[in-house]
């Protein structure tokens, strides 16, 4: 097997590890690893914005409260604390390395969106919010001889000896090699892949979380999913996001029969938390008989809505949707896990030299439900901080790493991909219970043979990631008995006695069905 060192490694290339890598390089050589072309990520889609403290009628105090409040009683108070507190830091450098916000004369332009207080997103491009942040950081990483990528190798484990990761195997172009390192830090994003309807990209398959969980890490607060209320819903057009910061800006919700129906849900109607509008939405889809409902901007006039969300404009109308004329068909669809690896906020794992940071971390900054456009910040504050922990790693590097492993095949992977996905969304979606919980049990476990094999191709690869981080969705998601913020059970509609308690799970909690060996 090819072998090779490096000081730092990260896997993944979005803002926690663009981030983090630019807090690396001064220490040593740095080698940023992604499955696909590095600007494939998560970060590249955001829409919306970025939440910050910027304004002069807004505060940290404020920021932290909105928060806590949307996080339902969940967030570690210290991680909420840091991520306000150095978020204005994190944005003013990044505007110093060239990031383009868009700007209502010379001040940076606000928009609001669900459960923010204050008007605090700041957005670039209109809609690209997250393009414009993945071309800064790129190009910063560029200009740091330290710093190599290596894109299109998907990492199919850790490198653990003892309790210590020492690095990663990476395949590429069907060859395996060990990359070697006294930090690894995983930045490899969500798992939004798992649900059929989605607004992640491809790439969102739970890699970071299976390999970790594999490795022996402790993984966090993973039933709690948060499924965004507006992507695109027609049956010739893909699933596609429409920013919550169109509802900021004034759009509202229709159901089929053409009837605004978010005040009888909630008092900031279409602004109310994420998870209250999804599940309004799905009342309404049941109560009118439908598959969707209406998002309506037609009353903000055609110039502005062209203007100010041009990306979007020009992909719908790509599907025969003009968004400054007609009613737009939407539903709600997975965005994003609040859980993940248990981190500290310096982005330390239970396993030595294993550090993780951005989405596929659990630092309990989200609680059971995350604000709007907290993730890019979380993405840069937590990015920098794993950065600045990995640096002060004290493993003993390898010399060598010897472990050779003959790949299997999965006979059917296209049918079990599709049949994960809507298992997973039918009955471990919006609106779970007992009954659906054990039927998707009972249906996956057939497939935990594949958990314990090694595979040669990316999309065995991903299968095998994606089945076993359903299998501790579903295992978290049993485990609460009770609802708060994104996990909503109709067997246990209120909160329940424990419901402060974290459902934490490492391999040792997931009864997966025995096949003579161990996972791997
Ligand atoms: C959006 O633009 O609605 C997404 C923003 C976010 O999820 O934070």
């Amino acid at each position: 097997m090819k072998t090779e060192s490096v000081d730092f490694l990260i896997i993944g290339s979005g803002v926690a590890g663009l981030r983090a890598a630019i807090e690396l390089a001064p220490s040593g050589n740095v080698l940023v690893v992604t499955k696909d072309r590095p600007s494939e990520s998560s970060t590249e889609y955001a829409q919306g914005g970025i939440a910050v403290v910027i304004s002069d009628e807004d505060t940290v105090g404020i920021h932290g409260e909105d928060t806590l409040k949307a996080g339902d009683g969940l967030c570690r108070e210290d991680a909420v604390k840091t991520l306000v507190e150095e978020g204005t830091d994190r944005i003013r450098e990044l505007i110093d390395w060239g990031a383009e916000f868009d700007r209502e004369g010379v001040k940076l332009a606000l928009t609001l969106e669900a459960a923010h207080s204050r008007r605090r997103i700041l957005h670039a491009h209109g809609d690209s919010t997250g393009k414009e942040l993945e071309r800064v950081l790129l190009s910063k990483v560029k200009s740091l001889s330290s710093v190599r990528k290596y894109p299109f190798a998907i990492t199919t484990d850790l490198i653990i000896k003892g309790q210590e990761c020492h690095g990663a195997y990476v395949l590429r172009e069907g060859q395996v090699t060990a990359l070697l390192a006294k930090a690894t830090l995983l930045a490899t994003g969500g798992a939004g892949q798992l649900f059929s309807r989605t607004t992640n990209p491809l790439v969102a398959t739970g890699d970071g979380m299976a390999i970790a969980f594999r490795a022996g890490a402790e993984l966090e607060d993973m039933e709690f999913v948060q499924f965004h209320p507006t992507s695109l819903y027609s049956p010739t057009a893909p699933q596609f996001l429409l920013s919550e910061s169109m509802r900021g800006e004034g759009a509202v919700l229709l159901n089929v029969n053409r009837e605004r129906f978010m005040s009888r849900y909630h008092a900031m109607k279409e602004l109310a938390p994420r998870d209250i509008v999804s599940r309004a939405i799905v009342s309404e889809m049941v109560k009118t008989n439908s598959r969707h409902v209406y998002l309506d901007l037609r009353h903000l006039g055609k110039d502005f809505v062209k203007n100010r969300f041009p990306g979007i404009y020009s992909t719908c109308l790509r599907y025969d949707v003009d968004i400054t004329e007609d009613l737009i068909p939407v539903s709600p669809a997975a965005h994003y896990i609040m859980g993940g690896i248990k981190t500290t906020i310096n982005g330390e794992t239970n396993i030595k030299g294993l550090y993780a940071a951005g989405e596929v971390a659990c630092t309990g900054v989200h609680g059971a439900n995350r604000l709007a456009s907290n993730s890019l910040l979380e993405g840069l504050v937590y990015g920098a901080r794993a950065g600045i922990a990995a640096r002060e790693s004290t493993i003993t590097p390898l010399e060598d790493a010897d472990e050779e492993r003959s790949v299997s095949s999965i006979p059917n992977s296209d049918e079990i991909h599709s049949m994960l996905r809507r298992v997973m969304w039918e009955k471990v979606g919006i609106i779970r219970c007992s009954q659906s919980l054990e039927e998707a049990r009972n249906v996956l476990s057939a497939y935990d043979d594949i958990l314990c094999r090694a595979y040669g191709k990316r999309h065995e690869l991903e299968l095998k990631n994606m089945l076993t981080v359903a299998r501790i969705i579903i295992e978290a998601a049993d485990r609460r008995k009770g609802s708060v913020g994104a996990h909503y059970r109709s067997d246990y509609k209120e909160r329940g006695d424990r419901w402060h308690e974290h459902v934490k799970l490492d391999r040792s909690h997931v009864a997966f069905q025995s096949c003579g060996r161990d996972l791997m």
